[in-house]
């Protein structure tokens, strides 16, 4: 059985980025918020075919607590294919996805990708190859290439090819990322996976933000299964959180003080809007909830769905016993008392990024350090100061100066 069926509805993925979603940022994105299902970013199966394992570097490095997840692939060599798809199996991977939906120009030139979409006969034949590994497989795209009305016949064509789940990202090739994604196909998209292959999954791809905006989508247009977000997690690296998200000014991990939310007035001392709250910052970091009242579970470890309690030893689970100022589900301002280490911080996770960075800088596979600087907006933004702590950030060398410059910055506020 497929563990694409064992998964919640809607499930939220965490969509393949080139460069983005290795072995380090998805434990960093799984530290904030586990999404139900991961992606690879992408793996050109001829490059691998041809030069072996050196050609792809880390992409295809996963952890045995990545679970599940999924292998994304391209290429348009089905035999080629049907090697790579038999190495991830190898590699323990869960489930092969075709990348059918790039609009780079080097996968285009090389026939895949987007460029799939023009030649349907080949993608059956990928797709066919990708089966033989023996794990399920799924293919993402585009609505079509240069216009929408292609949308029906490409999505009929994949639907026929019995995949596990098509991923759509609502745009054509053409329009990239430049214009909104097309919601309002959805409707006609459910009705024709409904009739030409209902065992076959829907997953939204597109302008998501976060969980709670998929939550929003999936209850707008019954018949979706997953949603993917990828570019919301660069804006919010909590997106997949169904818990409170700190704000980026907070220092500490916060308890949710679910006593005082539930019987207790809002303490009239209290600030009454974020931005008097975010004034408070430093003396009284802030908590402002998206998704409804903290359940008092404790916080998920990892990749682990069922909870694990932080133990005293995980660095990232500190500071009991401190006042905050909070926000309830209903807007109210309370103070409450820090319990325990329930939420990491944007701070923190960039410590965490950090810590990864070094543990998977290895002499089989170095890592560049000024990459790392793409993901530091991601974490320092919106709030008092950050345009200046993130310059300096964009300063330092190597993982040492990052830790040494937060350190003064943490110390001064
Ligand atoms: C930096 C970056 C790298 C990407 N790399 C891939 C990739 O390797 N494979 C893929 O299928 N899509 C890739 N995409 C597309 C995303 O998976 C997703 O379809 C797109 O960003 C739209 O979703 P979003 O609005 O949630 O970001 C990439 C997007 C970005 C921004």
């Amino acid at each position: 059985m497929s563990f694409w069926r064992d998964l919640p509805k809607p499930f939220f993925v965490l969509a393949p980025m080139e460069a983005v979603t290795d072995v380090v940022f998805r434990h960093v994105v799984a530290k904030a918020g586990v999404p139900d299902l991961f992606f690879t970013e992408f793996t050109n199966a001829t490059g691998w075919a041809h030069a072996g394992d050196k050609a792809i570097g880390m992409r295809l490095v996963k952890t045995d607590d990545e679970e599940p997840i999924v292998a994304q692939i391209w290429g348009a060599v089905p035999e080629d294919i049907a090697k790579l798809a038999t190495h991830c199996k190898t590699l323990g991977f869960h489930g092969i996805d075709i990348n059918m939906g790039c609009p780079d120009a080097s996968a285009i030139k090389a026939g895949g990708g987007a460029a799939m979409i023009r030649t349907p006969e080949l993608a059956a034949e990928v797709i066919a190859a990708a089966k033989t590994a023996g794990l399920p497989v799924s293919v993402k795209t585009r609505l079509g290439y240069t216009s929408t009305d292609e949308w029906r016949s490409w999505l009929t064509h994949l639907l026929q090819q019995d995949i596990v789940n098509l991923t759509i990202h609502l745009r054509t090739k053409n329009e990239m990322s430049k214009v909104p994604a097309h919601f309002e196909l959805i409707p006609e998209i459910v009705a024709l996976r409904d009739e030409i292959a209902p065992e076959t999954l829907l997953t939204i791809n597109g302008d998501i933000e976060d969980r709670a905006e998929g939550l929003e989508l999936a209850a707008k247009y019954p018949g979706i299964d997953g949603i993917m977000i990828g570019r919301g997690v660069f804006h919010n690296p909590f997106c997949f959180s169904n818990e409170p998200t700190p704000l980026p000014s907070s220092q500490i991990p916060l308890e949710f003080p679910r006593r005082s939310l539930a019987t207790g007035p809002a303490d009239e001392s209290a600030p009454t809007s974020p931005e008097q709250a975010r004034a408070e910052v430093g003396s009284a970091p802030f908590v402002v909830t998206r998704a409804g009242e903290a359940t008092g579970e404790p916080l998920a470890n990892e990749f682990s769905r069922t909870s694990a309690a932080p133990s005293d030893t995980d660095a990232y689970s500190i500071d009991v016993g401190r006042e905050a100022v909070l926000e309830n589900s209903v807007g109210e301002k309370v103070r409450g008392e820090v319990k325990a280490g329930r939420f990491v911080t944007h701070i923190q996770l960039l410590h965490y990024h950090l810590d990864l960075h070094d543990k998977w800088d290895t002499p089989e596979h170095p890592r560049k350090f000024d990459p790392l600087k793409r993901f530091f907006k991601v974490y320092v933004h919106s709030f008092d100061g950050a345009a200046e702590l993130r310059d300096t950030l964009m300063h330092t060398k190597n993982t040492a100066e990052v830790r040494a410059v937060l350190m003064d910055w943490s110390q001064r506020t």
